[in-house]
């Protein structure tokens, strides 16, 4: 697969399994790896993102035996070793925190695209910890020396659920409790899974402590990834069709997508839904006659990986809509806001760059345009969808949406 032709559709009504949570399976692989005994990962994602970080932790000592979709895990002491992360930013991020405070020496590296990525925002705070960590000019390749770390409050001046992840993890070595306060909340899916496992983890509104324990091993059924159902439930809605997408993750700090859908006019609805620590459900959605999509900066962290397909729908709604405060979008696996600006100008849309986000005229016709992802999952499903309820796309190296959806082109839409 390099090029995929996606066709024209006029209509979109389909029943869909998404695949398993990209942030959720890679924190049970960080996670089951470090702690004592044995664990069962259900429903694991395959995604690449995911074998990178099972990969990792098989270099630092822990057992995975992967059969079908199940990932029996046992935990080992780790060694010292260099690691690939391929393209994973939370698996590179999580361990830095987690191997800082063990004993040995540690090479954390990735692809051309996460060597881009900055790695400051999670070095500072553990350097004020106590860590040992030699960076290049802030970014991937980094070299760990473990050492003993002290614990700390920190005030976290982005919004990113992996910096607080990996402090939270660093944690788990430290000489005191580590505390992390964020301006507007992130995904907790590390603080639910070490809760889960005997952390010692405590949640005061945006506030989270982690005082350390003993994880132990446990068994995780991992639910749908919301973030790649926001594809096909953006088309369903882009030509005015319905959607279905079974037993999705529904984690308020994930489904902010839901919301924008329902502030714009969509139509939401949740069945079979099951209430625990990771709630989940089927969602289907429809639409009709649309608003603009606004988003301001405090929505932006809820909905940061669903924003190329939020403006891949704009496209197809009359009037103008508005994305700012997201800025974070530009230290994403490529700078997603220029690369969603210059993925949807290729099918004809109008939309403009601005310093944090971006302004969609929409209801315009796109025209049938050719569409370079630039490496990005996200943009590549993006430019499908958009092209897909409009005049038809050509995306390039398509192949990149194995990165956390492989199946996207077979299964959304058929190609
Ligand atoms: C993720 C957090 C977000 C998100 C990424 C996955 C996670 O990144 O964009 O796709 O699993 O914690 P940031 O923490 O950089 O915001």
């Amino acid at each position: 697969m390099s090029e995929k032709t996606v066709p024209q559709l006029n209509s979109y009504d389909k029943t869909l399994i998404v695949p398993p949570d990209k942030s959720i399976s890679v924190r049970a692989v960080v996670l089951c790896s470090y702690a004592v005994g044995n664990s069962t990962v259900r429903n694991i994602s395959l995604c690449d993102d995911v074998l990178s970080a099972v990969d990792c932790m098989k270099h630092l000592g822990a057992k995975i035996d992967i059969q079908g979709n199940t990932a029996f895990i046992t935990g080992a002491p780790f060694r010292s070793c260099a690691l690939d992360c391929g393209n994973s930013a939370t698996t590179a991020r999580l361990l830095m925190g987690l191997l800082s405070g063990l004993n040995g020496v540690f090479e954390i590296d990735g692809d051309s695209s996460l060597r881009t990525r900055p790695m400051k925002r999670v070095i500072d705070p553990l350097r004020i910890m106590g860590a040992r960590i030699a960076d290049t000019d802030g970014h991937l390749p980094v070299r760990i020396i473990g050492s003993p770390l002290r614990g700390m409050e920190y005030f976290m001046p982005i919004s990113s659920a992996q910096v607080k992840s990996a402090l939270l993890l660093a944690g788990l070595n430290c000489s005191s409790a580590v505390t992390v306060t964020e301006k507007i909340k992130t995904r907790n899916h590390t603080e639910i899974m070490l809760n889960d496992m005997n952390g010692d983890v405590a949640l005061d509104g945006n506030t989270v402590k982690c005082a350390g324990g003993i994880i132990f091993g446990n068994d995780i059924t991992v639910c749908g990834d919301i973030s790649a159902a926001a594809y096909p439930i953006a088309l369903a809605l882009a030509v005015g069709g319905s959607c279905t997408v079974k037993n999705v993750g529904l984690n308020p700090t994930r489904t902010g997508f839901l919301d924008i859908v329902r502030k714009i006019g969509g139509r939401v609805s949740v069945d079979n839904r099951t209430d625990c620590a990771e709630p989940y459900g089927d969602i289907s959605v429809s639409g009709g006659k649309l608003r603009p999509i606004i988003i301001g900066e405090n929505e932006v962290p809820l909905v940061i990986d669903e924003i190329p397909a939020l403006c891949a729908l704009a496209c197809h709604i009359d009037g103008v809509s508005v994305i700012e405060g997201a800025g974070e979008l530009r230290h994403k696996e490529s700078d997603r806001i220029s690369c969603t600006v210059a993925a949807l100008k290729s099918l004809g849309a109008q939309i403009e760059e601005t310093d944090s986000g971006m302004i969609i005229y929409g209801g315009k016709p796109l025209k049938k345009g050719t569409v370079n992802p630039q490496g990005d999952h996200r943009i590549a499903m993006a430019a499908a969808v958009a092209g897909a309820a409009g005049a038809g796309a050509v995306v390039q190296n398509a192949e990149c949406v194995s990165v956390s959806y492989p199946s996207f082109f077979e299964e959304v839409l058929g190609v």
